[in-house]
């Protein structure tokens, strides 16, 4: 009979809800960075560091604890920008620069706002340093 849902017609119908879309088709459009393994390493690490930053500065906000934001926000600032192993500042491309650079300078902004700003100010900062954080990613890759 038309239209009559069989179990053959059910089971298809079930198997392609939940086949996933197939990941070959997937293209990943952002540049890759080149970084060999041990840099790779050095790199990732600094990353997670700038995410657990924002975790202490968001938690500090919180509870408008401003040494804990300052002190979270300044393991980010300059002092990391400067411990960028050499041969990984040597392949980074200006456009990664111009966006990791500025990164950096939010969090000192962060540190220095937070001693004395209302807590909407380090808010605000925050937000626009995670704004630096996608658009990075959108972008680069680390391999
Ligand atoms: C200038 C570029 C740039 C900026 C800015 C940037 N990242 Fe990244 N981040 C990368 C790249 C490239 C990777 C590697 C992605 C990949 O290879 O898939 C990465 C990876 C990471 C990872 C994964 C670490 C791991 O162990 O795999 C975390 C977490 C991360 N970033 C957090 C952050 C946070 C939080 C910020 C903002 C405060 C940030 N990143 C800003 C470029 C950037």
């Amino acid at each position: 009979m038309p239209g009559k849902i069989t179990p053959t017609v059910l089971l298809t119908l079930v198997m392609f809800m939940i086949t996933p879309a197939s990941q070959a088709d997937a293209v990943d459009t952002r540049q890759s960075l080149g970084l060999s393994d041990a840099e790779q390493i050095e790199f990732l690490a600094e990353m997670r560091q700038m995410l657990a930053s924002i975790q202490g500065i968001v938690a500090g906000i919180g509870t408008e604890d401003r040494d804990a934001i300052a002190a979270a926000a300044r393991l980010s600032g300059n002092r990391m920008a400067r411990a960028t192993p050499a041969s990984v500042g040597a392949k980074l491309p200006q456009s990664f620069k111009e966006i990791g650079g500025p990164t950096h300078l939010l969090f000192e902004e962060i540190a220095i706002r937070a001693e004395t700003d209302d807590m909407a100010d380090p808010t605000i900062l925050t937000g626009r340093t995670l704004e630096q954080c996608l658009a990075c990613h959108a972008r680069f890759r680390a391999d």
